[in-house]
Parts: structure tokens; sequence; C-alpha cells
């Protein structure tokens, strides 16, 4: 029997997922559709059901600590949808928020909006910037150019707001160069956090047809491993703390929604195809309009229910704290898990002693092997 099971937490996460968008980015592959307005409505109000159908489920004993607003495009949907969807939560869970963050994509916020988010009670802005060159945002497929996305930033940052900012790196014709301007320029903005992801070639995307037709080349492996530890170092140099794998913030500005996730800590994600981890299930919603419609009309909207044995949560607790870069915290763990970490894992850790960092209370890959984390964690499984 665990001794203190990883459901028993009572706080909680919520996580809405808004699956529109004004159109698609060639490298995005995420859930979301080419805005259509009169589709937009329709989904608030199955969303705003399907909230209230949760909390009979999950609201009693739990307090919601984050509250967080992804997509797609959140910010696409007017005011007074998200103030809807917002105050459904409040009226439905049990709320006492440290965080309430929504991302924002910079084309989609103007003072007036971000004004009325404040009025909502949203606390922290994630902007999907992805890069300052104003080439490499065209050949992206985004919508706004550099100075747009400062000018967000800009007024983010002097309304109040904590402010995130995502970086794309290892993109085609990408130069080291446009790295370091990017983090000079975020860090010369005053933004406090720095989400870093590695560029993905994903199936069905345009990028990865312009890649196949030699329009676009990608960057070799040696390449990528060169960009991200250049990244790394250019982040540090600025007093940017890395925390977790691909998540860097100056001052403890870390992002505490996404670090349930990290922490094995409960989550309800609602809204097409978002995923939740609460009283040791791991669930997901259709990925499907008319699917997700018709689960919520019939009371009926969880798929791909896997309750996890506590050999798998012992895993998904090992594989996701060594993301972070306090690693595993030892007491912890043997709370949790009944064992001494250090005993359990003696073999795994004597292969990778030159990797870790081990403390009386923790245990860690070491900041400059965190790339390396996928072949060290194999050993631990
Ligand atoms: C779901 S998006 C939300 C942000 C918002 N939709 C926007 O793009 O402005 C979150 C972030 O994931 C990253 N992302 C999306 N697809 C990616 C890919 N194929 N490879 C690497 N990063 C990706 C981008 O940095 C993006 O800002
Ligand atoms: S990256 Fe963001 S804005 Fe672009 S298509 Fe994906 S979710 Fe939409």
């Amino acid at each position: 029997m665990l001794k203190n099971s990883l459901y028993s937490k009572p706080t909680l996460g919520i996580y809405i997922h808004i699956p529109f968008c004004k159109s698609r980015c060639i490298y995005c592959d995420f859930i979301s559709s080419v805005d259509d307005c009169n589709q937009r409505e329709k989904y608030v109000q199955y969303l705003c059901q399907q909230i209230k159908l949760a909390s009979g489920e999950y609201a009693d004993g739990y307090t919601v600590d984050t509250l967080y607003f992804g997509g797609g495009t959140p910010t696409l949907l007017d005011i007074a949808q998200l103030k809807h969807i917002s105050k459904e939560i409040f009226d439905n869970f049990n709320c006492s928020l440290k965080e309430f963050s929504i991302e924002a994509n910079p084309c989609t916020v103007d003072r007036e909006k971000l004004l009325a988010l404040k009025d909502i009670g949203v606390t922290r802005l994630s902007i999907g910037v992805q890069s300052f060159n104003d080439g490499l945002l065209k050949m992206l497929g985004r919508r706004h150019d550099a100075k747009r996305a400062e000018e967000a930033i800009k007024l983010a940052i002097e309304l109040g707001f904590d402010v995130s900012v995502d970086a794309m790196i290892g993109l085609p014709n990408q130069t080291q160069d446009d790295v370091e301007d990017f983090i000079d320029r975020a860090d010369k903005l005053g933004v406090e956090h720095i989400s870093v992801y590695m560029l993905s070639v994903e199936e069905g995307t345009i990028l990865k047809k312009l890649i196949e037709q030699g329009k676009l080349i990608a960057k070799s492996d040696d390449e990528l491993a060169d960009v991200y530890e250049y990244a790394c170092k250019c982040l540090k140099e600025r007093g940017f703390e890395r925390y977790e794998i691909s998540n860097f913030c100056k001052n403890q500005k870390v992002s505490h929604h996404n670090l349930r996730y990290w922490q094995c800590l409960d989550y309800l994600g609602l809204g097409m195809g978002a995923h939740s981890f609460t009283k040791g299930e791991r669930w997901r919603n259709a990925d499907d309009f008319k699917v997700y419609y018709d689960g919520i009309d019939y009371g009926n909207y969880r798929h791909d229910i896997q309750k996890l044995s506590k050999e798998d949560m012992e895993s998904e607790y090992i594989m996701l704290s060594f993301r972070l870069q306090n690693g595993i915290d030892l007491s912890e763990f043997s709370q949790k898990f009944g064992y001494d970490f250090l005993s359990k894992y003696s073999h795994a850790i004597e292969k990778n002693k030159n990797y870790l960092e081990i403390s009386k209370t923790s245990i860690s890959i070491k900041y400059e092997y965190l790339q390396l984390m996928n072949s060290i964690i194999v050993d631990f499984l």
C-alpha cells in the first residue's frame, strides 16, 4: 500500500482547452481548428456544461489553486465568453487561486482585452512569440511580426501581468545569433519566464512537407544539440534559472500550473482533447467536436481512462521529477512509495553517477546533462 498516495493532494489545477486559431502555423499539430465564430459560441456553451458536470465529481475535497487557459488561442474568444467560462469555474469549484494563466498570441491582445483579462482575475500571460526575426516568423506562418510581439509584451508588463514567452529553437535558417537576440530582447523587456521549445517536425504538418520537398532544411541532431546548449548558456548568463528541462525563470517566477504536471499533482483538463490526472487515473476528452459534444450530452465525457498501478505511478513520478532541476525529493519519494530511493535504484545510480547530483535530501540530473535525460531515465524504469 502507498503510505501517502499521489492522489491524496487536496489541491487541483484546472486546464481549459480552447481549440481555435486564426490560421494554422506550419509546424503545429495541436488540437485546434481554424477560427469559426459560429462554432466558438456553441463550444463555450458545451465547455460550461462540462465544467458543471465535472464539478459534480471533482469539486468536493479539492481546492483549485491554479487555472490555465490554453489552446489553440484562448485570447481569440471575446471577453464575454472568457468571463462566462471563468465564472462557471468560480461558481462550481472551491477556488483559491495562486495563479491564473492564459496563452496569448500577440495579434489577439490589445490594452482593452488585457484590462478585461485582469478584471476576470488573470495573473499571468504566456505569449507565443517564437522568434524576434521577422523572416523566421513569416516562414513559420505566424500572423504577427517582432514589433507586434514586443508591443504585446510591453503592454502586459505595464499592466502588471507575470509574463512568460515561448521561444522556438532549432528552426530551419535560424542562427545562434537569432537565439541570443531572442533571449536578450525578452530579458531587456523585463520578461521573467521563458519556455524554450525545440522544433518538433510533426506528421501531417506543412513544415514536414516542405522539409520532404527540400524547400526547408532541417537541422542535424548535432546542430540541434549545439543550439540547445547555446540557448541554455545565453539564459544562464542573463540570470535565468532553469527549473525544468525547457523552462527558465527569474525571481522564482515558475509556472505553478505546469509544475503540477511534473510534480504528479492532480489536474483536471476540460475542453476538447484536454488530458487529466485525477484520483490516480489518467483520462482525456474527445478530440473531435461532435464526439466531445455527444459525450457531454450523455454525461459521459471521459475517454481512455487508465487507473495507474503503484508501479506505474512510481515510474511516472521518477520520469517527471527528473525533468526538474531539483529532481527527486528523497523523503517525499519514501513517503509516497515506502522505499528508500537510493537503495532501490542503487544500480542505476552507480551506472549514471557522473550525470547525477546527489545530496542528503535529493537526487537530480546535473545542469549540463539535463538534455541526456531520456537516456538516463531508462535505467530507472
Ligand atoms: C499550444 S501553443 C499555444 C500558444 C499560442 N497558440 C501561440 O502559438 O501563440 C504553445 C507553444 O508550443 C510551441 N509549439 C507548438 N508546436 C510546436 C512544434 N511542432 N515544435 C516545437 N514547439 C511547438 C510554440 O512555442 C507555442 O507557442
Ligand atoms: S502554434 Fe499556436 S497559433 Fe499557431 S496553430 Fe498552433 S496553437 Fe494555433
